[in-house]
C-alpha cells in the first residue's frame, strides 16, 4: 500500500453500525412516543414476516482490559447479576405491552461487558423471561459473547439447551507483552479450552476476536496470534481495527502510552499481513474486519447479496426491528433510533420509574433512509447503485467530487449508475462511506468523535 494513500485517507471517521451516525443523532426531533409508535408500526410491518432482532447488553466484567471501548461497570460482586436480569425483564416487558401480540425472535445475542460474567443459572433465568410470552422465530440465529478465561462448560452446555449456536471468544492478540499492557492476560490454552468444548458441545459457528494495533503489538506478534487462530480453526474471526477513544470517559485506555501504539503504515501492515495469511489458509474477507470460512454463513449471505449491518455488526439475515435491552443499549424501529441510559443507576431509575429508559433518538427524514440504503450496501456488497428515486446523487456535486477523486487514487469504479469498491478501496470502505455522509459534510465535529478510520 503506497504511504501517501494511507495518510490522505487515514482520518478520523465513523464505524457506521447506523446511519445516521450516533453523534450526528437529531434529539431535537425526537420524543419517548415518537419511538414508541416507530416502534409499533415496525413491529407491525415485520413481526409476523421476519421476526424481530434482540440485543441484551450485560455490562459487568471482572477486570478492566484497558483497551476496551464498550460500556461496561468492573465489579467482583456478582450479587448485581439478579437485580440487572429483574430490569432486563422489566424493560421487555414494556416493549411487549407496546406490541400487543407474541413476538417472534429471530435473533438474539447476548452482548457487553462480559455475558459469562453471570452464572449460567442466572442466564437461564434471564433467556427464559424472554421467551415467556415470545417465540422463536424459524431459522433463529440466537450467539452470545464469552470470555476464554472465565466461559464454562456449564455456560456452553445451559446456552446451546436454550438453542444458541453461535459464541465469539474475546481473543485480541496471544503476545505477552501486549497481554499485559491491555491488563488481559489470556494464555492461548484457554481459548483452546473454551473453542474445542464449543465444538463438542455442537456449536456451528465460533467466532473469534482478534484486534490489530494494540500497544506494543509488532509484526511477529500478528503473525503468531494469525497462526495460533488457524491452528483452532474458528468459522468467523473478526480482525478489529484497534479504535483508540481515550476521550470517552471509563474506557481505562489510558493503562498503556500513546507513542506504544503502531501508527499509520505499521498498523496497516499488521492488517495487511494477517488478511494475507488468513486468506491463504481459506477465509475469505467478508465486509469491513471480517473474515469467514466458506461453510460459515456468514459467507453464503456475503456471497448472495444478504449480509447486513447494525448495531451489533455483521449479521447473516436482516430484520427491520432490532430492540436492544439493557444499559446504553440501541435500538432500531427501522425509522427510528434510540439509545438507553449509560450509566447503571440512570437505567435502574428509569426502570423503577415504569418508563422505557431510552434518553435520545433520531426519526430517519427520507434523505437519511436514502443514504443509510447506499451506507449500508457499501458496508455489506462493497458496492452501491442509484436509480430514479434517488438520482439526486448526480446533483450533489461534493458526493461526486469526492468520490471523483477516490476513483483517481483508485480506491472505486464509477459507472453509469452504481460503484463499485475495488481490491484497493477495501481498507477505505469508511471513507467511501463518508463521500455519502452529508450530515458529516454539512458540520464537521467540533471536537474528537471518531476513531482513525485506518
Ligand atoms: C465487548 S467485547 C466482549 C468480549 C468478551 N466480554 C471478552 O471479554 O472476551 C467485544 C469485542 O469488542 C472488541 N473491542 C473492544 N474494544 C475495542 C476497541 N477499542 N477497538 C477495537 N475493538 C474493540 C474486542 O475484540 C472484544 O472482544
Amino acid at each position: 500500500m503506497e504511504s501517501s494513500i494511507l495518510q490522505k485517507y487515514n482520518v478520523p471517521g465513523p464505524r457506521y453500525t447506523s446511519y445516521p451516525t450516533v453523534p450526528y443523532w437529531d434529539n431535537s426531533g425526537f420524543t419517548e412516543g415518537l419511538w414508541q409508535d416507530s416502534v409499533v408500526q415496525s413491529f407491525g410491518e415485520s413481526n409476523a414476516t421476519q421476526g424481530i432482532s434482540l440485543y441484551i447488553h450485560l455490562p459487568f466484567c471482572e477486570s478492566m482490559c484497558t483497551f476496551c471501548g464498550c460500556n461496561k461497570r468492573i465489579t467482583k460482586n456478582h450479587a448485581v447479576e439478579a437485580a440487572y436480569i429483574s430490569a432486563i425483564l422489566k424493560e421487555w416487558a414494556m416493549y411487549r405491552d407496546l406490541f400487543r401480540q407474541r413476538p417472534r425472535i429471530k435473533e438474539l445475542h447476548l452482548g457487553g461487558g462480559t455475558p459469562t460474567f453471570f452464572s449460567p443459572e442466572n442466564l437461564e433465568k434471564l433467556v427464559k423471561g424472554i421467551f415467556e410470552l415470545a417465540d422463536a422465530a424459524p431459522g433463529y440465529e440466537f450467539s452470545f459473547e464469552g470470555h476464554p478465561n472465565n466461559t464454562t462448560r456449564e455456560h456452553l452446555q445451559t446456552l446451546y439447551d436454550l438453542g444458541f449456536r453461535r459464541v465469539s471468544f474475546g481473543v485480541q492478540d496471544y503476545s505477552e507483552t501486549v497481554q499485559k499492557a491491555i491488563n488481559r492476560i489470556q494464555p492461548f490454552e484457554n481459548v483452546a479450552k473454551v473453542t474445542l468444548m464449543a465444538r463438542e458441545i455442537g456449536y456451528t459457528s465460533i467466532s473469534h476476536d482478534l484486534v490489530f494495533g494494540l500497544p506494543y503489538q509488532t509484526v511477529e506478534n500478528i503473525v503468531d496470534t494469525i497462526e495460533k487462530t488457524n491452528a483452532l480453526r474458528p468459522d468467523r474471526i473478526s480482525f478489529y481495527s484497534y479504535a483508540h477513544v481515550p476521550w470517552i470517559k471509563g474506557t481505562g485506555q489510558r493503562g498503556f502510552d500513546d507513542t506504544s501504539l503502531p501508527k499509520d503504515n505499521e498498523k496497516r501492515r499488521l492488517y495487511e499481513i494477517g488478511k494475507k495469511i488468513l486468506c491463504d489458509k481459506g477465509y475469505h474477507e467478508i465486509g469491513m474486519d471480517h473474515f469467514a470460512l466458506e461453510s460459515d454463513s456468514m459467507y453464503t449471505s456475503f456471497k448472495n447479496g444478504t449480509l447486513h449491518r447494525n448495531f451489533m455488526g455483521y449479521s447473516s439475515s436482516a430484520t427491520q426491528l432490532m430492540i436492544g435491552l439493557g444499559v446504553s443499549s440501541i435500538s432500531d424501529s427501522w425509522y427510528s433510533f434510540a439509545q438507553n441510559e449509560k450509566t447503571l443507576e440512570d437505567y435502574y431509575h428509569r426502570i423503577e420509574q415504569n418508563e422505557l429508559p431510552v434518553f435520545r433518538g433520531h426519526i430517519l427524514n427520507d434523505e437519511d433512509l436514502i443514504i443509510r440504503k447506499h451506507i449500508l450496501n457499501l458496508m455489506c456488497r462493497f458496492t452501491t447503485s442509484w436509480d430514479n428515486d434517488d438520482d439526486y446523487f448526480n446533483e450533489l456535486p461534493e458526493v461526486l467530487w469526492d468520490l471523483r477523486e477516490m476513483e483517481r487514487d483508485g480506491l472505486l469504479a464509477i459507472e453509469d449508475t452504481f460503484i463499485e469498491v475495488t481490491e484497493k478501496g477495501l481498507p477505505f470502505v469508511r471513507n467511501i462511506c463518508m463521500a455519502f455522509d452529508l450530515r458529516l459534510k454539512r458540520k464537521a465535529p467540533e471536537t474528537k468523535l471518531f476513531s482513525m478510520t485506518i
